[in-house]
């Protein structure tokens, strides 16, 4: 706590407060005019102020104005003996603290002075909000700063980039940015999910197919090279893609040339290719998964991004983001304190930043106490968890059921049959199975 200023002309009183606010362990300057008072506000900001209002020529209003101008956040306590309808107006609206009425009793002026302290300690210790920047891309680690490095350079130029990384770690989304930051930003950016699409279907996906190329081609399809013609195309786990196949998107790279399915016909396009993968391309051309001049053309410029685990530094500032991104979506105003904060950074987040985006989403819809502390954090991670999970087989579940119920009755097995609606031997030979 900073200096207080007290601004009171009748010297009796001033010394009175003086004093007495000393006493309390507060360092107090005191003044006897409003030219002094205003004088000490242009030079310092003091945290409170307490003023008399009626002074000289001036009042305790101008000090207000005064102490509110260097300062915003000053609270400035008024006194006066003449109180008026009109001045307490005035003191309201000028976002005078309070109000007290002469003559007061010094402990009602403490009272007021420590409410007006308070006032000013955040009441958790909430993490310092900042002003946001203006980035999609959040992160100032050496590494991340590393690959914004890269992406400036990389970006200008047609050359093929890899981006490697675990999952959630954000390759789409450093993909994207290659792409705006490049001659080809007002062009389609498409990105293909190769890990996702059958290999049969992956052909007429990425190069077309003619009308009866194959059954179900009831028309003739564009493909994505096509359709990307002078934008980019992101071939998102690239690793995913079968031996046969990657002969033709190495046949693609070096002639950037289709054919559809079902067409006789070669067509030239203007595409750049962008590569992810979640996994080492160059383990896989090591154990002869992928083919080593595939990778040489797709490994013209490599980035690698960090997982969230390695760069801690980040969270603050991903957390602080993804933070004030939810409580705007969902009108919400949650606040995220230092326990929760560090409860994130301790975390491995096998997941990545996607891992941390969902939970302060969940957390900024459920929330309780509009706080995100540990325990906010380690209850919203067990809840995830467990929808991760999820009881995948028939068996399991029922398993799960069973126990349920076991554990409602107490380990009471007849009423457990009964709640089931089975009978007590089909549950003693189903618990049997599950060696319970
Ligand atoms: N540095 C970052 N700043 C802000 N948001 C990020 C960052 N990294 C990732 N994200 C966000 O996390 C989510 C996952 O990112 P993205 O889809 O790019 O990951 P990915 O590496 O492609 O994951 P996957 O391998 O699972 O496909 C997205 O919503 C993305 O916007
Ligand atoms: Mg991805």
């Amino acid at each position: 706590m900073g200096r207080l200023l007290i601004v009171e002309d009748d010297a009796g009183v001033r010394t009175t407060i003086v004093n007495f606010l000393e006493l309390e362990g507060y360092s107090v300057d005191a003044v006897s005019s409003t030219d002094e008072a205003l004088e000490r506000l242009t030079q310092t900001a003091y945290p409170i102020v307490i003023s008399d209002i009626y002074i000289d020529a001036r009042t305790g209003l101008d000090v207000l104005e005064a102490a509110r101008r260097k300062d915003p956040s000053c609270s400035v306590i008024l006194m006066t003996a003449r109180g008026t309808m009109e001045t307490v107006m005035a003191a309201t609206q000028g976002g005078a603290f309070d109000y007290i009425a002469k003559p007061f009793d010094l402990d009602r002026m403490l009272e007021t002075v420590k409410r007006a302290e308070a006032s000013r300690t955040p009441e958790t210790d909430e993490v310092e909000r900042e002003e946001l920047p203006e980035t999609e891309m959040i992160g100032s680690s050496a590494s991340m700063v590393e690959i914004y490095k890269t992406v400036s350079r990389a970006a200008p130029t047609d050359a093929t980039v890899l981006i490697e990384g675990e999952t959630g770690t954000g390759k789409e989304l450093v993909a994207r940015m290659i792409h705006r930051n490049s001659p080809r930003a007002s062009q389609p950016f498409v990105p293909v999910d190769c890990g996702s699409i059958a290999p049969t279907l992956l052909e007429s996906e990425l190069f077309g197919a003619l009308k009866g190329a194959y059954t179900g081609a009831d028309r003739d399809r564009m493909g994505v090279f096509e359709a990307a013609h002078r934008g980019t195309v992101l071939l998102d786990e690239i690793g995913d893609v079968d031996l046969g196949f990657q002969v033709k998107l190495l046949r693609f790279l070096q002639e950037r040339e289709i054919r559809p399915l079902g067409s006789s016909k070669s067509k030239q396009v203007d595409v750049r290719v962008l590569a992810a993968t979640n996994r080492s391309l160059q383990k896989m051309v090591e154990e002869g998964k992928f083919r080593e001049d595939l990778w040489f053309r797709v490994n013209v410029v490599r980035i690698t991004i960090p997982p969230l685990r390695d760069r801690r530094g980040d969270v603050l500032l991903l957390a602080r983001f993804f933070v004030n991104k939810y409580n705007l979506r969902y009108s919400r105003d949650v606040r995220l304190n230092e326990s929760g904060l560090k409860a994130m950074e301790e975390q491995a987040w096998p997941g990545n930043v996607r891992q941390l985006q969902h939970l302060i989403e969940r957390l900024i819809i459920l929330a309780p106490n509009d706080r995100i502390d540990s325990e906010a954090v380690h209850d919203a991670l067990e809840a995830m968890e467990a929808q991760d999970h999820p009881a995948e087989t028939l068996a399991e579940t029922e398993a799960e059921q069973i126990r349920r119920v076991l554990a409602a009755t107490g380990g009471n097995k007849s009423r457990a049959a009964q709640i089931l609606g089975i009978e007590r031997k089909t549950l003693y030979r189903k618990l049997e199975r599950m060696k319970l």
